[in-house]
């Protein structure tokens, strides 16, 4: 049965990564006094995009940390609905260990988001068309936070989206089809609504949990009621998770290696043994052709792309890798119990993500050290099914898909080992030793991306409670 989702009440992100808003500015902050959170929520909530009313101009979010929510007032009973992983936060020392955080990426050198570091309570996500406007639209919006009392502000400014990420690949190609969102096509495999927006079947065919409160905590009726028929107030619907990790590349020591591990091989110095390993570690050439669709050589002719699987084309991974970064990210049909199947495709569809990055570096007006790197940001209803899982148990895994010491070639933690990548070949396979780490984690939180009226409700909160440490 075709399902209908509420466009206007959920935020726009959901549905769409903005690429004609080529200008973004992300701002983290702190929920200052009691004042902030109603007074931000009532100025923001008439300006938020939503997924049924879309400008062609500019577009703004808000997002809020577990200790966020409290901190508007949210009670405890209420806030306990929502998943571990997000009450946690990100960089407790199990999740840190968990997501790979650790060593060079530990939590200890972030620039932000660290416990003990400044506050992390909210996220505002400004597009825009141009910079004239953006800088227009921050400007205001840096004007009511501080008038609001926000505080610990730190601006994430990015760079003009230019479809490349700084190692130079093609990015933002491969988005999962969500079920009941405009872009989904007829005949592609989607994805349950679930699986992205809370209060909808999810891959299971279950809603997937999240926070329900008794209706005499909503007595305005601001909130929908739970469609599974509990008749409570449903916090949850129409939002989701948002995970944002800002993750600095190590473009120089990348391209370094790369050089390195050709010279001699296919003739010193030579651009194309270059251009085909680096296309190797991805899964797609830097135009974005996928590798099982042009293993041999480049073809801009499928720069974009997304129609294929693994299983039936390369199933030892002779033109895409098995440890290559897409492959690992998204293994499609590759899964037991039946690979080639669309069982496998079902696994698979249990561990999307939809991906909302930008990158960050120089000219993006990041202060002199020039980092560059990308604020990696995804869409999940589920963290630990969804991000963690692919995070922990595909890209940092050293044994995935029986490989032996290989993490995600591009993304991977070394801290333990894992610095090997293995390309598969006849006669024999080529093994690439010594990967240096790449990236880094250099700070990043879980934030909840409310549905419009569950805004509606928290702008109504009474302000902070008394909050424990923070962890957000
Ligand atoms: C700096 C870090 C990263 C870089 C440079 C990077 C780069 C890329 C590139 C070039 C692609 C291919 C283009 C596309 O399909 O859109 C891609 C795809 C993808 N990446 Fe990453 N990525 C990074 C981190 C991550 C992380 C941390 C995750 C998940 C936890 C992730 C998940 C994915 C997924 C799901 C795809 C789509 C795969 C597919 O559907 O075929 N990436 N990435």
């Amino acid at each position: 049965m075709a399902i209908t989702l509420d466009l206007d009440d959920i935020q726009g992100l959901v549905a769409r990564g903005y690429s004609g808003l080529t200008h973004a500015r992300f701002t983290v902050f702190g929920v200052g006094g009691p004042a902030t959170g109603p007074a931000l929520l009532a100025w923001l909530l008439p300006r938020i995009t939503t997924a049924g009313k879309f400008s062609s101009d500019t577009a703004i979010h808000i997002a809020f940390t577990a200790v966020g929510l409290r901190r508007l007032g949210l009670p405890e009973r209420a806030a306990a609905g929502f998943s571990l992983e997000f009450l946690g936060g990100m960089a407790t020392p199990n999740r840190s260990r968990f997501l790979g955080d650790t060593g060079k990426s530990g939590p200890d050198s972030w620039a932000w988001g660290a416990p003990g570091g400044p506050a992390v309570d909210g996220l505002v996500l400004l597009y825009a068309r141009n910079a004239d406007l953006l800088n227009e639209r921050h400007a205001e919006l840096m004007r009511r936070l501080d008038e609001m009392g926000a505080r610990d502000l730190t601006v994430l400014n990015t760079l003009e989206r230019l479809d490349r990420e700084p190692f130079g690949f093609r990015d933002g190609i491969s988005q999962p089809v969500v079920e009941g969102l405009p872009k989904a096509v007829r005949g592609q495999q989607s994805v349950a609504a679930g699986e992205f927006v809370l209060g909808y079947r999810n891959g299971y065919g279950q809603r997937t949990d999240r926070p329900l409160l008794p209706r005499s905590d909503d007595p305005g009726r601001l909130l929908p009621r739970d469609r599974g028929g509990s008749g409570a107030a449903d916090l949850g619907r129409n939002g989701t998770y948002l995970v944002l990790r800002q993750l600095e590349q190590d473009v120089e020591g990348f391209w370094r290696y790369i050089g390195e591990a050709t010279e001699g091989s296919d003739g010193s110095g030579d651009p194309a043994a270059r251009a085909a390993l680096a296309a190797k570690l991805v899964g797609r050439w830097q135009s974005g052709a996928p590798l099982v669709k042009a293993p041999e050589r480049d073809d801009p002719a499928l720069a974009t792309n997304n129609d294929f699987g693994y299983h039936h084309t390369d199933p030892l991974g002779l033109a895409c890798p098995l440890g290559a970064h897409i492959r690992r990210a998204n293994p499609r049909d590759s899964l037991d119990p039946q690979p080639g199947t669309s069982a496998s495709l079902d696994v698979n569809g249990l561990h999307r993500l939809i991906r909302r990055g930008r990158s960050y570096g120089p000219g993006a007006g990041n202060g002199p050290r020039q980092a560059t790197g990308i604020y990696f940001i995804c869409l999940a209803a589920n963290l630990s099914r969804q991000f963690e899982f692919v995070q922990h148990t595909w890209l940092n895994n050293p044994t995935f898909n029986g490989l032996y010491d290989d993490t995600d070639p591009l993304t991977g933690n070394r801290d333990g080992g894992g610095g090997t990548f293995t390309a598969p070949a006849r006669p024999v396979r080529r093994r690439y030793r010594d990967l240096p780490q790449f990236v880094r984690t250099r700070g990043g939180a879980y934030f909840f991306l409310p549905g419009i009226s569950a805004l509606r409700y928290l702008a109504q909160l009474p302000g902070p409670v008394p909050s424990g440490p923070r962890t957000g």
